[in-house]
């Protein structure tokens, strides 16, 4: 049985204070759900701050990027130690917006995914194709490769610990949801390539979180899918209200 675990992505949003007052409120509100893993990724900026606030909670701290090097001369970009430093038990690997605009490639989530799980760290991991991949049907291929490159070398026992996140790129931030069929069905085939890799005792461990226009109105209904593990939210996580109501969706 895979416990739900429902992650607010914060991207480009807060400031330190701003972040306090979102995380006590977040805290506030999810408290008494005993069986869904709530985890908030703000910036790197807030994320000490935020840890003050979550830490002796049962909410978690996640990064949204980490680099693969231990330190060195990497302008703008954070290690795993420092994540660590700063309390983060997770990171966000290869989200869309990385790729789409920072030049990700499944070669360097691949690296970032190994250091993060060499440091400790659980990655969360996000795979998902554009419209026009979803429109020309090569939706299995690419989502199967963005998967079997993340994991490339990478130990079961490491493996059967991370979290995928499936977020159609096509529906981050646009309103437009999948509908809980379109999103199973590629859910399934995410656990099924895991399964080619680690066999399906471990596929049947990872869980595989949804992301991509999440609110609390749609959340139970995607959240009832057999192998949709909980979500991976962005607009929705920026109000503490909505973000419980999709976190009390999963419980
Ligand atoms: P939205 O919930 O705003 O669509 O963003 C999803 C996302 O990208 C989470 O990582």
């Amino acid at each position: 049985m895979r416990r739900f675990i429902v992650a607010g992505n914060w991207k480009m949003n807060k400031t330190v204070e701003d972040a306090k007052t979102l995380a006590r409120e977040v805290v506030d509100q999810v408290a008494g759900v005993e069986n869904v893993d709530v985890v908030l990724c703000p910036t790197y900026t807030s994320l000490s701050a935020v840890n003050e606030v979550v830490k002796g909670t049962s909410v978690g701290l996640g990064g949204q990027n980490m680099h693969w090097e231990a330190e060195g001369a990497y302008t703008g970009e954070i290690s795993p130690a420092m994540l660590l430093t700063t309390g983060c038990q997770y990171v966000i690997l290869g989200h869309s917006e990385r790729r789409t605009y920072f030049g990700e490639t499944d070669a360097t989530v691949n690296q970032r995914f190994r250091a993060a799980v060499a440091a400790g760290l659980t990655p969360i991991v996000c795979v998902g194709e554009t419209l026009e991949e979803r429109q020309s049907e090569v939706t299995e291929q690419v989502v199967r490769r963005q998967v079997s490159g993340a994991f490339e070398s990478v130990e079961s026992g490491d493996a059967g610990v991370s979290i995928v996140a499936y977020e159609p790129v096509w529906a981050i931030g646009t309103g437009l949801t999948a509908t809980p069929e379109q999103a199973e069905e590629v859910h399934a085939i995410i656990r099924d390539e895991l399964s080619k890799l680690y066999g399906e005792g471990l596929a049947g461990k990872i869980r595989i979180q949804y992301g991509g226009s999440v609110k609390p109105g749609n959340a139970a209904d995607l959240f009832s899918q057999p192998n949709i593990d909980g979500g991976l939210i962005g607009g929705a996580a920026l109000d503490a209200e909505s973000f419980a109501g999709i976190v009390k969706a999963a419980g």
